[in-house]
């Protein structure tokens, strides 16, 4: 189980020391929004620029805005190594998935909770992620979506009756027991935000996240 602390519940007055109380984690969780997409503005590339000297992890990419592609450049150019856009934004999601790849990074799709997994079926084998959101992107500090373990079942499912090689991320109301019910119904990759920063002992947290 791999752990990705989201950025978004940290001390923004502060960034750079809060990513080094979670370097441990294999993944850095950074939530960009547009104020279109979603009811919140967040991060931009200049921050990704700023905080990729600080850390090796893998930098996760979660893009909640409208048009994502007019930004993949600027993401990557900042150090971003992975970018998961949602499917509700795009018109073509294959070849959206197929331009993310050309540019060297990988790729992934994510759905809201009332976007079904059949929506984006078709694009599974191309996909290096699938990010299972659980609860309504916008705000970290939301209680998980129970309806979205069985999305995380059938992801698992066709993952291995066809042998594909995606990531199945899940994003929002992780703490250590909603972790446990991802895990068994076969979560890859933890998403966290609150759990992890709003506590003193962040190892502690991610331990418990990866149980
Ligand atoms: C929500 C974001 C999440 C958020 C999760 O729109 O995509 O990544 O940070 O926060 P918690 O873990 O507090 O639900
Ligand atoms: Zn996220």
């Amino acid at each position: 189980m791999r752990v990705a602390p989201s950025i978004l519940s940290a001390d923004f007055g502060n960034l750079k020391e809060e990513i080094l109380t979670v370097q441990e984690a294999e993944w850095l969780h950074i939530d960009v929004m547009d104020g279109h997409f979603v009811p919140n503005i967040t991060i931009g590339p200049l921050v990704v620029k700023a905080l990729r000297p600080h850390s090796k992890q893998v930098f996760d990419t979660h893009l909640m805005i409208s048009e994502p592609e007019k930004y993949f450049d600027p993401f990557i150019e900042a150090g971003s190594d992975q970018i998961t856009f949602h499917v509700e934004t795009v018109e073509n999601p294959a070849s959206v998935i197929d331009t993310l790849h050309e540019k060297g990074v990988k790729a992934g799709i994510s759905i809201k909770p009332k976007t079904p997994v059949a929506e984006i079926g078709q694009f599974l084998e191309k996909l290096d992620l699938v990010l299972v959101m659980s609860v309504e992107p916008g705000f970290g500090g939301q209680a998980f979506m129970p309806e979205s373990l069985e999305k995380i079942q059938t992801l698992k499912r066709i993952k291995d009756e066809k042998g594909y090689h995606f990531d199945i991320v899940v994003d929002g109301g992780i703490n250590d027991e909603t972790a446990k019910l991802c895990k068994k119904a076969g979560a890859d990759v933890m998403v966290a935000g609150s759990f992890i920063f709003k506590s003193e002992d962040r190892s502690a947290r991610i331990d418990e996240v990866r149980g």
